[in-house]
């Protein structure tokens, strides 16, 4: 009936008439670019399960942050892997620990740029767990007790943002009080809100050295599901940001990105604030590794995620892809 009154073809033909009627354009202001800090001196060294990627040490840090500031990126997100790891990971909040020395050699470097980091245990513990164990439990409040004390430990190094990855109940009020009572009113907490229990965080976790001990094989400590979401769940996670928010939460996460598409788009639709979405490490490797065996075009690939991710509404991507992305965007300019 319509035809050929109708032709979607027409806006198709050319690259300016399907620049101008693009619905969803990417920029650098939301790409957010992890970093990986680790004890030692004049260390770039390649992280053998993250292509592309690197740990470097608080000394060599400040200059990665000046080449990320420079492609226009506006935050970077620490991660810390520290000299020893306890059963409580009190390295984490260590004055001299890893993280909090690289916060201060970056600000010193490029003060304009936004310095995250991730507030949690599981880099800093034997076990690997995101929290302390009692009676055979990742105990909740004794660990909300510890990740305030990181938080602040950032706060005084002068973090910009942290962000609580753990998935215990609480943590942000517990972030939130200790971050006013001590006078760091501006630090804002993006939350890793609906963070769900993936397989997709495996390349990271050989990066980090961040998996639950093997030693737990068998038992309920062998994975993350008795704090990290369900993949099943998507109504969970509302609630999840609500708290979230409730208990003062700037920006609230969802991760990972791709497999939660459904998720980012109804937080979206939900809430007012600003929905971050998190790119994680095996999304990241999947590209890498099928662009490495010559199966797909890497650029077009990563261009592509990126779009899905924001098309499903999220105002922030954090993406080791960030640099490649930035690089990209700057040539189709
Ligand atoms: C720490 C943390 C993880 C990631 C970010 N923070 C791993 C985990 O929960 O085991 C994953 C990031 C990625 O895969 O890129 N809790």
């Amino acid at each position: 009936m319509f035809f050929p009154k109708i032709r979607m073809r027409r806006l198709r033909r050319s690259e300016s008439m399907r620049k101008l009627v693009r619905e969803t354009a990417l920029s650098v202001d939301d790409l957010v670019y992890p970093l990986f800090v680790r004890e030692g001196k004049n260390l770039k060294q390649p992280i053998k399960s993250m292509a592309g990627c690197f740990h470097f040490s608080p000394d060599t840090i400040a200059a990665e942050a000046a080449e990320v500031a420079k492609l226009g990126i506006p935050a970077v997100l620490l991660f810390g892997l520290p000299k020893k790891k306890d059963d409580i990971g009190s390295e984490a909040w260590a004055e001299n620990g890893v993280v909090q020395r690289a916060i201060g050699e970056i600000k010193k470097a490029v003060p304009q740029l936004l310095v995250i980091t991730d507030i949690c245990l599981c880099e800093y513990t034997s076990h690997g767990h995101c929290g302390v164990i009692t009676n055979g439990k990742v105990d909740n409040d004794a660990t909300c007790e510890l990740l305030a004390k990181v938080a602040l430990s950032h706060a005084q190094a002068d973090a910009d943002i942290v962000a609580p990855s753990d998935m215990m109940d609480g943590r942000v009020r517990y972030i939130r009080e200790a971050l006013e009572e001590n006078g760091f009113h501006n630090v804002a907490i993006m939350s890793y809100a609906a963070k769900h229990a993936s397989a997709f965080y495996g390349p990271f976790r050989s990066a980090a050295e961040s998996a639950p001990s093997p030693a737990f094989t068998g038992t309920s400590l062998a994975d993350r599901k008795t704090y990290q979401m369900d993949p099943a769940n998507a109504y969970q996670a509302m609630a999840e940001i609500a708290l979230d928010i409730e208990e003062g939460a700037d920006i609230v996460m969802v991760k990972p990105a791709l497999c939660y598409l459904d998720v980012i788009y109804r937080a979206r639709q939900r809430f007012d604030c600003p929905i971050a979405a998190y790119n994680v490490s095996g999304e990241y490797m999947m590209v890498q590794s099928a662009a490495q065996a010559g199966l797909l075009d890497k650029n077009a690939a990563m261009i592509e995620m990126l779009y899905s991710i924001k098309r499903a509404g999220a105002d922030i991507i954090i993406t080791y892809f960030a640099k490649e992305a930035a690089r990209q965007m700057q040539k189709s300019k």
